[in-house]
């Protein structure tokens, strides 16, 4: 079935917008701040660019990618919708069987609320993170993937304002201006979430960001697209086509880091971090750090351990695991248990616990074995430069600021240690402010079409089976 977005709107949909004039109405009153947000917080200095980015056009195979230059503040932003299911069923928790809720129940709107403007505040967030990285682009190619990403973050916070507009009334309307007032990193009225909060200051972190972070956006919104509640499960599953392309854009930037640095190895004949670095590549030690980070901090992500809110949620239908209709259980899971862990005599220790309070570790551990798939593919690329240095993810106890592990301190390997050691060694296993200072230094905007900064490898292929020199931006 092919929707097509109407562009003669103000606004692309495929919702029918024009049928809800009230609601029509309260998006067109959002837009223009919308894009004065995106005029004071979307990527610096970049508003004339003429950038081939791609642009959802309908929601099925042939046209959700739309490929053209495009200046970035015409973008059309729109809200999109997966077709709905006929006759779908509520498939886990209390109301399995059921029908899927085509409106919100009052007894759920409270925390169905919640759930989307949670969601909705990380994608103007990371938009704020990455605002300045365009200045220090690594190449045009990458550029262009940077504004990709932007855009469709853009898009994805569209996608839940809908969501409060038309379900939310006046409330809903409040929050959608709220997601426009929160800043990144702002210390009176910060993002929601701690990983949203943290400076994107290099584009090192914006490859580990894309791969870990985005990733955790993947998993949210999985455990979203199963929601009883029907509009959000159908506008998750249209935001996961997105999604991927960030994480390709995270997965494919590190891996051709590492491939220009083991290039760099080979040549000098030295895995020496010293002697890597004044060649101007970034050593596999210190990517390993910057891993570290980025990877803690994400799992951080899925909330604590234990938690009766996600019992909640899932219970009453809101918010399913990852690839619910997968599993072979009764998709009720009460009485049943699931491991999480603590400290205990110095030691991390398991406990069970009801395996519905342990949602969150749940798909935190899922996200953990994604994860650990894309960093094998790392490590194949060292592997085949012939250095015996393998990539790998910490502990999932290490350096971790939520739930019963936060304080705690912990080796990567999960070692429980002590504050002195932990003192003394950390500077070997997250980044240091020279790590930082090092990696900064490296960052410089390279711009001619195919040309490519010396800290990083080309890409094997380009956009839309476009060469890798072809002109991704125009600038003005
Ligand atoms: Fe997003
Ligand atoms: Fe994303």
């Amino acid at each position: 079935m092919t929707i097509t977005i109407d562009y003669s709107q103000k606004i692309p949909n495929n919702v029918n917008l024009n049928d809800d004039r009230t609601l029509q109405r309260a998006l067109e009153g959002w837009q223009p701040n919308f894009l004065s947000w995106w005029d004071d917080m979307g990527p610096d200095g970049s508003q004339n660019f003429d950038v081939y980015l791609r642009t959802a056009t309908s929601v099925d195979p042939q046209g959700w990618a739309t490929f053209g230059h495009v200046k970035m503040p015409d973008y059309r932003w729109g809200i999109f919708l997966n077709p709905g299911e006929q006759d779908r069923k509520i498939h886990f928790g209390d109301h399995k069987g059921e029908a899927a809720w085509q409106d919100v129940p009052g007894e759920h709107r409270a925390n169905l609320r919640r759930i989307i403007v949670t969601q909705g505040d990380t994608e103007p967030a990371s938009v704020e993170q990455q605002r300045h990285l365009g200045l220090t682009c690594p190449s045009q190619y990458d550029l262009r993937n940077l504004f990709q990403v932007n855009v469709e973050e853009g898009r994805h916070l569209w996608a839940m304002v809908y969501l409060l507009h038309k379900y939310f009334g006046r409330d809903g309307r409040e929050e959608g201006e709220a997601l426009l007032e929160r800043r990144s990193g702002q210390e009176n009225n910060p993002r929601i979430l701690q990983a949203f909060n943290e400076p994107t200051p290099d584009w090192l972190s914006f490859f580990m960001f894309t791969y870990f972070t985005d990733r955790d956006g993947k998993f949210q919104l999985c455990a979203l697209a199963e929601s009883s509640f029907d509009p959000l499960a159908r506008t998750t599953k249209f935001m996961l086509t997105e999604e991927a392309h960030h994480m390709f854009v995270g997965e494919s930037g590190v891996s051709r880091v590492i491939n220009r640095t083991c290039q760099v190895t080979n040549e000098l004949k030295t895995d020496d971090p010293k002697k890597l670095r004044e060649a101007g590549v970034i050593d596999l030690p210190t990517l390993q750090r910057y891993l570290n980070f980025h990877f803690s901090v994400t799992i951080d992500l899925f909330g604590a351990d234990e938690s009766s809110n996600a019992a909640t949620f899932y219970s009453t239908g809101l918010k399913g695991r990852f690839e619910e209709g997968k599993r072979m259980d009764d998709h009720i899971l009460k009485g049943q248990t699931y491991p999480v862990l603590h400290v205990e005599n110095g030691r991390l220790v398991e406990k069970q616990v009801p395996m519905l309070n342990a949602l969150n570790e749940v798909l935190r551990d899922d996200y953990i074995k994604d994860s650990v798939a894309g960093i094998e593919r790392w490590n194949k690329v060292i592997e085949k430069a012939g250095i015996p240095f393998r990539l790998k993810v910490t502990h999932k106890a290490f350096h971790r600021n939520i739930g019963s592990l936060s304080g705690a301190k912990v080796s990567p390997d999960g070692q429980v240690i002590s504050e002195a050691e932990w003192a003394a060694r950390s500077p070997d296993w997250l980044p240091t402010a020279g790590d930082r200072q090092f990696v900064a230094g490296l960052m410089g905007r390279v711009v001619e079409p195919g040309k490519f900064a010396n800290w990083i490898a080309p890409p094997v292929m380009g956009i839309n089976r476009q060469p890798v020199d072809f002109e991704y931006v125009r600038f003005a």
